[in-house]
C-alpha cells in the first residue's frame, strides 16, 4: 500500500487546520492518505474530531514513519485511549483509519484471550480444488449448488484416499500477524484492560516494534513499515477510570496491567463530547430540532455529572447513578423519539419512552425518577 497523496487536516478531518500550524510558519501539517482497501473501515459522515485529541493522534501516527535523521532515540509507537463507555474511543480509531485509508485489524480483548487467537493458530482447512477437477464436474454444476457442494465433499474425501492430499492443518494468521504484514495498518486492541496481564505481555515484542517470531511455524515476521498499535479501554490499566480510583469498579472484568506493558504507550484520557458538539451531532446525524437537541445534550451533561463511573462524589449532586448517557445512547434516544412519534406517541411522551427504552429501564426506581425529574426541569427551562 503506497501513500497516495498528502491532504490538509481540514480536508481529512474537518477541523480547523490553523490550530495545527507551527508557531511563526506558514506551513500547515499535512496527512498521508492511502487508497482505501477491504480492511479500511467505513466512514461515519459528520464524525466530530476534537482538536487536542487529534493532535495527540497525529504525533503518535508520525512515530510510524519518522525518518532516521529525525533523532537517534526511538519514539513510542503505541497509543492507549481510555475513557468512559460510549464516548467514541473505538469510533475515533476506526474513523482515523477511514479518513486516511489505512487498514484496521481489530481484536476484541477479553479475560479468555489467548496469544494464539491474537497471533494465529493451526486450523483444519479444506484443500483448494484445481481447475481441472472443476472442469470435470461441469455436469454436476447444472444440477445446482447443493449438488456441487456434495460432490466437492465426496471428491475431497476420495482425493485424500487416493493421493494422500486432502483437508489439512494450515497456519491461519490472527489479527496481529495480518497487521504486521500490512504496511501503514493499525492494530486495534479493543478493551485492552480486559486482557490477563500475562497475555498482554506476549504483545511486548510487537509493542517494541520487534520482529514477531511464530513458534508454530518458525517464521520470522518483520513489521511492515508504518504499522501502529492502539489499545482502548474504560480504565487506564491501573485500576482507574480517570476518577479518583474507585470509579473503575463499575467496569467488570478489567485488570490491572503490568506497568512495563503500560510504559510502552502514549495515552489519551478521552471524554464525552462537549454539550454544543453533541447538540450539533443530534441535529446533524439524527435530524433533531434545535431546541430538542439542546435539551437532550443538557440532560446528558447532567446525568454524566452524577455517574459513579466518572465521579466518586456523584452523590453530592443528587441521586448518584450507576449508568450514564453515552454518545451512543444520546443518538439512539433521538432516533427512537422519531420512530415512537411515527407510531402514535406525542413528542413529550416519545422523549420519555425513548429515554426509558434506551437506558432508563436498566436503572433502579430511584435512578429512573431522578433522571426523569432532571429531564422535566430541563424541558421547562429551554
Ligand atoms: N466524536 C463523535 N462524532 C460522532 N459520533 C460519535 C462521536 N463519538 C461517539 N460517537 C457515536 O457514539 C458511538 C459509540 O462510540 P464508540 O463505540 O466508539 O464508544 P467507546 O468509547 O468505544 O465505548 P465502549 O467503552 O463502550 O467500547 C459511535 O458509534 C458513534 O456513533
Ligand atoms: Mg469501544
Amino acid at each position: 500500500m503506497e501513500a497516495t497523496i498528502r491532504k490538509t487536516i481540514d480536508e481529512v478531518f474537518g477541523v480547523d487546520g490553523a490550530l495545527f500550524k507551527a508557531n511563526g510558519t506558514q506551513s500547515t501539517t499535512t496527512v498521508r492518505v492511502f487508497e482505501r482497501n477491504g480492511d479500511t473501515p467505513a466512514m461515519i459522515d459528520g464524525f466530530v474530531f476534537q482538536p487536542d485529541t487529534l493532535r495527540r493522534v497525529m504525533v503518535w501516527m508520525a512515530s510510524g514513519t519518522l525518518p532516521e535523521t529525525f533523532a537517534k532515540a526511538k519514539m513510542k509507537r503505541n497509543l492507549m485511549v481510555f475513557g468512559p463507555t460510549g464516548c467514541g474511543k473505538t469510533a475515533l480509531i476506526s474513523q482515523i483509519c477511514a479518513r486516511t485509508g489505512r487498514s484496521m485489524f481489530r481484536y476484541q480483548c477479553s479475560e479468555d484471550s489467548e496469544a494464539a487467537q491474537m497471533f494465529g493458530s493451526w486450523k483444519l482447512c479444506r484443500p483448494l480444488l484445481t481447475e481441472e477437477v472443476a472442469a470435470e464436474d461441469q455436469g454436476i454444476i447444472e444440477k445446482g449448488f447443493t449438488g456441487v457442494a456434495r460432490a466437492i465433499e465426496r471428491l475431497a474425501v476420495s482425493m485424500k484416499r487416493v493421493t494422500g492430499v486432502g483437508p489439512e492443518m494450515t497456519f491461519v494468521d490472527g489479527p496481529v500477524l495480518r497487521w504486521a504484514r500490512t504496511p501503514n495498518s493499525i492494530l486495534l486492541l479493543d478493551e485492552f484492560d480486559q486482557l490477563p496481564p500475562s497475555v498482554a505481555m506476549s504483545l511486548n515484542g510487537a509493542l517494541d516494534g520487534d520482529d514477531i517470531l511464530v513458534p508454530e511455524t518458525g517464521e520470522r515476521v518483520k513489521l511492515a513499515p508504518g504499522c501502529l498499535i492502539v489499545a482502548t479501554g474504560n480504565t487506564n490499566g491501573r485500576g482507574s477510570a480517570g476518577g479518583n480510583g474507585g470509579s473503575a469498579a463499575l467496569y467488570k472484568g478489567v485488570k490491572r496491567q503490568n506497568i512495563a506493558s503500560l510504559d510502552r504507550f502514549f495515552v489519551i484520557n478521552a471524554g464525552y463530547l462537549s454539550e454544543p458538539e453533541e447538540k450539533a451531532l443530534l441535529q446533524g446525524q439524527v435530524g433533531m430540532a434545535e431546541k430538542a437537541a439542546e435539551a437532550m445534550a443538557k440532560l446528558a451533561t447532567s446525568v454524566r455529572g452524577r455517574f459513579l463511573g466518572l465521579n466518586e462524589d456523584a452523590g453530592a449532586n443528587g441521586e448518584p447513578l450507576e449508568f450514564t448517557i453515552t454518545t451512543r445512547n444520546l443518538l439512539n434516544w433521538g432516533l427512537t423519539h422519531r420512530l415512537l412519534m411515527a407510531m402514535g406517541l406525542d413528542s413529550t411522551n416519545a422523549f420519555k419512552e425513548g429515554l426509558r427504552m434506551t437506558l432508563l429501564d436498566f436503572g433502579s426506581n430511584a435512578e429512573r425518577q431522578a433522571v426523569l425529574d432532571a429531564w422535566d426541569n430541563i424541558v421547562g427551562e429551554v
